[in-house]
């Protein structure tokens, strides 16, 4: 199965992600730090959270991952702090770009993929937030690198070595590469069908150079999968 964008048109699509969003902040208690990961669906997350705070005097601090977090966060009204200040966080809300049965993903469509991995690792449970177009069961989505400018081109041929055919992501409304958020380059990286994810984040990791990938092998024990549809969730874990 290679998700299901063929039966969801734009406005169902966001109605799903509100869904899962929204559900997710249901489950965000009072006094959490909470990290806040990047993307469309997060979004929803925190709109919710917002009215939790204002409605319910909800009492949390949010830890963004990107720029776009922190100032969507701003927006709704959510506290923000650090992860220098919590560096063990209660839970994490976070988007995939692919998520397969083992609750491996690839994430980073957004190049937000390094910090969502610390915060992803500093969390106690993580919550993934997605459309059931991300549910997939093989990760097969191109795979971002972020990449040291200084090591770039040997990082590149390393990449293209594996049979990334890695391609340097370009601005869009900028000309040139994109700069990420910790002014690093991306390299996205199509290994097709990636059969052994965990095996491929391992030997990335490896390069010198190469600051993170967005292959996230190593937490489903902590994820949960929630799957926005049409009219509610579907909720996924390995437990
Ligand atoms: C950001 O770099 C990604 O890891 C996002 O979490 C991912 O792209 C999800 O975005 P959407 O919720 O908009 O699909």
């Amino acid at each position: 199965m290679k998700g299901e964008e063929y039966a969801m048109n734009a406005a169902q699509q966001v109605e799903s992600k509100r869904n899962a969003g929204y559900r997710a902040a249901e489950m965000v208690e009072d006094g959490m730090a909470v990290g806040l990961g990047t993307g469309s669906t997060v979004f929803f997350a925190m709109e919710r959270l917002g009215e939790r705070i204002v409605r319910d005097g909800l009492h949390i601090v949010g830890i963004p991952t990107s720029y776009q977090a922190a100032i969507r966060a701003r927006q709704y009204g959510i506290p923000l702090s650090s992860l220098d200040e919590h560096p063990e966080l209660d839970i994490a809300i976070d988007g995939a770009d692919q998520v397969d049965p083992a609750l491996n993903l690839i994430k980073g469509r957004g190049a937000a993929h390094l910090r969502e991995k610390c915060v992803c690792d500093a969390a106690r449970k993580v919550l993934i937030v997605v459309d059931s177009t991300k549910m997939v069961d093989t990760l097969d989505a191109p795979v971002p690198v972020e990449v040291l400018p200084f090591a770039s081109a040997g990082v590149f041929r390393r990449l293209a070595l594996l049979g990334a055919g890695p391609v340097l992501r370009e601005g869009v409304k900028k000309d040139g590469p994109v700069v990420t958020d910790n002014g690093n380059l991306i390299l996205d990286c199509d290994f097709g069908a990636i059969e052994k994810p965990r095996d491929l984040e391992t030997e990335i990791a490896t390069i010198p150079g190469a600051l993170e990938c967005g292959l996230f092998t190593a937490y489903g024990e902590k994820i949960t999968i929630i799957v926005g549809e049409e009219t509610g969730c579907r909720v996924v874990s390995l437990h």
